[in-house]
C-alpha cells in the first residue's frame, strides 16, 4: 500500500480486505487503507462483515456511502449454534466527489414481467433518480436487485475466503467500463483479476502472501484456454452475466429464480 501512489488512477478500487475476525495469520486490518485507496479510483466496493464495518468505518472518512449489497452463500462459514447460521456477507459502494460524474453502469437480468410503473411522487431522501415510469415486458430487463446469490467457492478455492467470480462480477461490471482499470489492493487467488479479463477490463492486483501471488500467476495463466472453451459456448459472448443453463447457477434473489452467471 506504501507505493500505492507509484499506480496509474483506476475507475474504481473493488477489494475484499482482512476482516480481522479470524485467527489467520494474515487476517489482521491494514490500518488506512481506505485513504490510501482514495489516491486511486473515485469509488471503491468493499467486502466486509457488518462487524468489520462497524468497527473500522471511521476509515472511510474520505469517502461517502452509495449503496450496499448483500451477497448471499448457499452455505455459512461459522460454527456457532447460539446465533443464526450466517449465509451472507457485504459489499459495501462508496465514491468520492460528484455522484454523477462517476462511471456507473446498472446491472440487469433478463426477467421482468410485463407492467408499466409510475412513481408517484420523488422521494426527498434522494436525489435525480432518472425517469418517474418506465414499462417492462416479459422476459425484459429489470434491475440487479441487491441482495445477490452465488454460491460460495468451496471445493475448489484456493484462498481460505475466496469470493465467487458471480458476486464480484456485477460489481466491477457497474463501475468499471469495458477497457477501463481496476485495482484490487487484497487480491487473494485474483477474483477481481479473473472477472477483469473475462469481462474486458484491466486490472492491478496486490497481494503480500507470496504463495497466493503464485496461485494468482496459476490461475490468470489457465484463464485463455477456460475463456476459450466457455467462449465457444457462451450465449452471452460480449463478457455480460448471460444466462446460466441450470438453477444451481447464482441469481438475483428475488427475480423470478432465473439463474446467472459471468459469461467468461
Ligand atoms: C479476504 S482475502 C481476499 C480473497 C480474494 N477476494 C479472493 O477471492 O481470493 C484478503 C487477502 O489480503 C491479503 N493481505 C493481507 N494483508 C495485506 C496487505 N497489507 N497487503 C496486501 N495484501 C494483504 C491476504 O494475504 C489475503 O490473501
Amino acid at each position: 500500500m506504501a507505493l500505492a501512489h507509484l499506480l496509474p488512477k483506476a475507475d474504481a478500487v473493488v477489494t475484499d480486505p482482512p476482516y480481522g475476525e479470524t485467527s489467520l495469520d494474515w487476517d489482521v486490518w491494514p490500518d488506512g487503507w481506505p485513504d490510501v485507496a482514495a489516491l486511486v479510483a473515485p469509488q471503491v466496493w468493499c467486502f466486509g462483515s457488518m462487524r468489520m464495518f462497524l468497527d473500522k468505518g471511521h476509515q472511510f472518512r474520505a469517502w461517502k456511502l452509495a449503496q450496499d449489497v448483500v451477497w448471499e452463500k448457499h452455505n455459512g462459514s461459522n460454527n456457532a449454534n447460539d446465533r443464526f447460521r450466517r449465509l451472507h456477507e457485504l459489499a459495501l459502494h462508496f465514491y468520492r466527489g460528484e455522484w454523477g460524474a462517476l462511471h456507473k453502469e446498472p446491472q440487469f437480468t433478463n426477467d421482468a414481467t410485463a407492467r408499466t410503473v409510475r412513481r408517484k411522487a420523488q422521494p426527498q431522501h434522494w436525489g435525480d433518480i432518472g425517469p418517474s415510469s418506465y414499462a417492462s415486458e416479459d422476459g425484459g430487463p429489470k434491475l440487479m436487485g441487491s441482495v445477490i446469490y452465488a454460491r460460495s467457492c468451496h471445493g475448489y478455492a484456493v484462498n481460505e475466503t475466496q469470493k465467487p467470480e458471480d458476486i464480484v462480477a456485477p460489481l466491477l461490471q457497474y463501475s468499471v467500463p469495458p477497457g477501463g482499470l481496476v485495482v484490487d489492493c487484497f487480491a487473494g487467488s485474483g477474483t477481481t483479476g479473473a472477472v477483469a479479463r473475462k469481462t474486458g477490463r484491466r486490472a492491478i492486483l496486490i497481494e503480500k502472501r507470496e504463495a497466493q501471488c503464485r496461485a494468482i500467476v496459476n490461475r490468470l495463466s489457465q484463464g485463455d484456454l477456460l475463456a476459450a472453451n466457455v467462449r465457444a459456448n457462451a450465449p452471452g459472448a460480449d463478457g455480460r452475466l448471460a444466462r446460466a443453463p441450470d438453477d444451481r447457477q447464482p441469481r438475483a434473489r428475488g427475480q423470478g429464480g432465473r439463474p446467472w452467471r459471468v459469461a467468461c
